[in-house]
């Protein structure tokens, strides 16, 4: 997402509050998709404030879905698994989410769907759903070797025994969703497992889906029951006020109502292993996904080694604790993030160029960086590079260094939330 706008984050001394945050992105995602199409009008309180999941609700308006924002929730009228033909493309603006995840329900619908997307979405790779949605018996037809803008045909689909080559939650999701329309039972085999919304949002909307290991598996020809729902806090937005609690050692910081299922959660694992205090409590579960209140409670870093299944795991969390390494006392290794490389930005060279401006030393690997502990920060003219991630892992970075940063294009926060500077700012200290 490109844009004129920057923001200057000034040092701070320390971080301390009390938060509540806008609804998780990958779960407003797929209730918004799984409400349009079961049976019944459903509720959706807390919804992402991101322009990612407004734009799969942009899409669903197109697809003839009527939703309305009515109180700070969402109330979609589900239309029973069939959606109209759309009369223009579906613009998923920058998120390859909706592109993703909405494949898997229009190659199960019986018309055609152009699918288009903003610069950044138009350069990712789509050939990962692609493939596996044409052995489905779906069509699609790309004009740039498997990237958007996508043309997907939708008929009768038969089940399929995928293992995906690369791990990916949206594939994931995308080949389940297929899989309510198919014929027989579709299984999904990951070599590591990724988030798990996708068959728990399924479950909350009624289908069964049983997963054992790294597989899941659905029967097609289910039906979805509309649920009233009020969606967790995003937990890859918290992680940004999470880390930047952390840098300061004495800061105090509490996040309620969070989003704490354990395929998402592995940052706290990390930042206890960092010297950090956490604490979790109020544990409960609704609609099969965990909710909790988390403590921080800011200790001297030490550092980190990210590799394997727990790249994959904390995929959106790598900018950040990129971002806050050269704070920390021994440094912090990623390996095994090559998916980096094709998000909203190659994050990880984002990442290393904005830290070198910032006068750090780096090494950029090619599936990830290496990066020294014990550094001391200056202010610095940085880009987000039109990614969210980017933009705000550099206003935490920015809190412990020596003088002001000025973050170009800081504007594209709002992919997934949209009063990011605002939230980071009223829990600062100067
Ligand atoms: C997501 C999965 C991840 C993640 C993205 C959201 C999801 O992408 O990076 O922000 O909601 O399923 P991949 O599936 O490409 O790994």
């Amino acid at each position: 997402m490109k844009s004129d706008s920057s923001v200057v984050i000034r040092p701070a001394r320390n971080v301390s509050g009390a938060l509540r945050l806008p609804g998780d992105k990958s779960i407003s995602h797929r209730y918004a998709m799984l409400g349009a199409i079961a049976n019944g009008t459903s509720k959706l309180e807390n919804f992402s404030t991101g322009a990612d999941c407004a734009s799969t609700l942009g899409c669903l308006r197109t697809l003839g879905v009527n939703w309305r924002k009515k109180n700070g929730s969402v109330e979609i009228e589900g239309t029973d698994l069939r959606l109209r033909a759309p009369a223009s493309p579906l613009d998923c603006g920058n998120s390859g989410s909706t592109m993703r995840m909405l494949s898997g329900i229009l190659a199960g619908q019986d018309f055609a769907s152009d699918l288009i997307g903003d610069e950044s979405l138009s350069r990712r790779p789509m050939s990962r759903i692609i493939k596996p949605l044409e052995m489905m018996g779906a069509r699609f037809l790309s004009t740039d070797g498997g990237r958007p803008p996508l043309r997907v045909a939708g008929g009768s689909l038969k089940a399929i025994s995928y293992e995906t080559p690369v791990p990916s939650a949206q594939v994931k999701t995308a080949l389940l969703f297929a899989g309510l329309y198919a014929a027989g039972e579709t299984t999904v085999r990951e070599s590591v497992r990724t988030r798990d919304h996708g068959e728990v949002a399924l479950r909350a909307f009624g289908a069964v889906v049983t997963q054992q290991g790294n597989e899941s598996r659905i029967v097609g020809g289910q039906q979805l029951r509309a649920i009233d729902a009020q969606i967790p806090g995003d937990l890859s937005s918290a992680s940004f006020f999470l880390c930047a609690a952390a840098l300061f050692p004495g800061s105090q910081l509490a996040i309620d109502s969070l989003l704490m299922n354990p395929t998402r959660a592995r940052l706290l694992e990390v930042l206890i292993g960092m010297g950090v205090g956490i604490a979790v409590t109020q544990l409960e579960e609704k609609h099969g996904e965990l909710i909790g209140t988390v403590q921080v409670k800011g200790k001297a870093l030490t550092g980190a080694t990210i590799s394997g299944a727990h790249s994959a795991e904390l995929i959106d969390e790598i900018p950040v604790l990129a971002a806050v390494a050269p704070y920390t006392a021994n440094g912090i290794e990623i390996r095994d993030a090559r998916e980096l490389r094709v998000k909203e930005s190659d994050r990880i060279a984002a990442v290393a160029t904005n830290l070198r401006a910032m006068g750090a030393r780096v090494e950029e690997l090619e599936d990830g960086l290496k990066i020294p502990g014990g550094q001391e920060l200056h202010g610095a003219e940085l880009d987000s590079f039109g990614d969210h991630r980017v933009a705000m892992a550099f206003a935490v970075a920015a809190l412990r260094a020596k003088g002001e940063t000025r973050i170009n294009g800081s504007d594209a926060a709002v992919i997934s939330y949209a009063a990011f500077y605002e939230t980071l700012e009223s829990i600062v200290e100067r």
